[in-house]
């Protein structure tokens, strides 16, 4: 087949497909131009930057191309239902980046925790403000996982191997998952009782997670990690209200 691969891909990989007999294009187009170009494909490969929209299927439409791969979770940045009616299939790559996104917001436990980013910073500045960013132990913490599915999980099992306990909310309920250190909740438990609260469900309709009506209810000290879509933060909301609240020590459970 013959393949583009628009927002680069791990080199490995890329000798896999050549190797495997397929001739691979490596090549960024700018929306106005994608549309003819994918012409000359058979399958186009695109993570997050290109977008594969209806203007670009209609050009590309009754051509060769067969296959649009997202290497990647959410096909938001696709046109799915209609590239399907065109004859076009779409598929994701939903498990390949779980673990390291799991990873990467337990990464941002930690260093909330401990104050790592700003206390790096202000160091760099000359400061010394041990007593400032003093910092807590996760072990013994809850952490709150809105949407436990693939990330949601790998993230769950982490924190509860460091010694967490874990809430999850998410509209389906996977039987057997709960134990000592692991239960469903309702979501107003989940921001009463949570240190942590971290968000991985697609991008939702309507008003999102993190809003002022929520931030209300939440402890103050909560750390929020969003490492889902944008659009399920109210970045406004929680600014405005991070301000109000935050101080340089703070601390789960502690009020300022
Ligand atoms: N930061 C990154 O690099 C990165 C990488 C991959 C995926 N993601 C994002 O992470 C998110 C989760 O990915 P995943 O692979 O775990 O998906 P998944 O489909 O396995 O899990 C999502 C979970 O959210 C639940 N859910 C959906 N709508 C909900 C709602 N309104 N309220 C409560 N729960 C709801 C689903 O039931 C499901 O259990 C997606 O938004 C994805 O785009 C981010």
């Amino acid at each position: 087949m013959r393949i583009l691969v628009t927002d680069g891909m791990d080199k490995s990989a890329l000798e896999q497909l050549r190797k495997n007999g397929h001739e691979v294009v490596e090549q960024f187009y700018q929306p106005d131009q994608l549309g003819k170009a994918l012409r000359d494909f058979d399958a186009v490969i695109v993570r997050s930057a290109t977008k594969v929209r209806e203007a670009q299927i209609k050009e590309a439409a009754g051509s060769s191309l067969k296959l649009v791969i997202r290497g990647g979770v959410g096909v938001d940045n696709i046109d799915v239902k209609f590239a399907e009616a065109n004859g076009i299939t779409v598929k994701n790559t939903p498990k390949a980046s779980s673990n390291s996104v799991a990873e990467l917001a337990l990464s941002h436990m930690l260093s909330c925790s401990r104050f790592i980013s700003i206390a790096g910073h202000t160091m760099r500045e000359g400061k010394w403000e041990k007593k400032a960013y003093e910092g807590f132990e996760i072990m013994g913490k809850t952490l709150g996982v809105i949407g436990y599915g693939r990330i949601g999980q790998a993230l769950g099992a982490k924190a509860q191997a460091l010694g967490m306990t874990v809430l999850a909310y998410d509209i389906f309920k996977v039987p057997g998952l709960e134990c000592a250190t692991m239960r469903y909740v309702e979501m107003d438990e989940l921001l009463q009782k949570s240190d942590f609260i971290s968000i991985h469900t697609p991008s939702v309709d309507g008003k999102p997670f993190v809003c002022v009506e929520n931030i209300a209810k939440m402890k103050d000290g909560v750390v929020v990690i969003n490492t889902s879509r944008g659009s399920n933060v109210d970045e406004n909301a929680l600014l405005c209200c991070s301000r109000k609240r935050q101080g340089p020590r703070r601390r789960p459970g502690r009020m300022e």
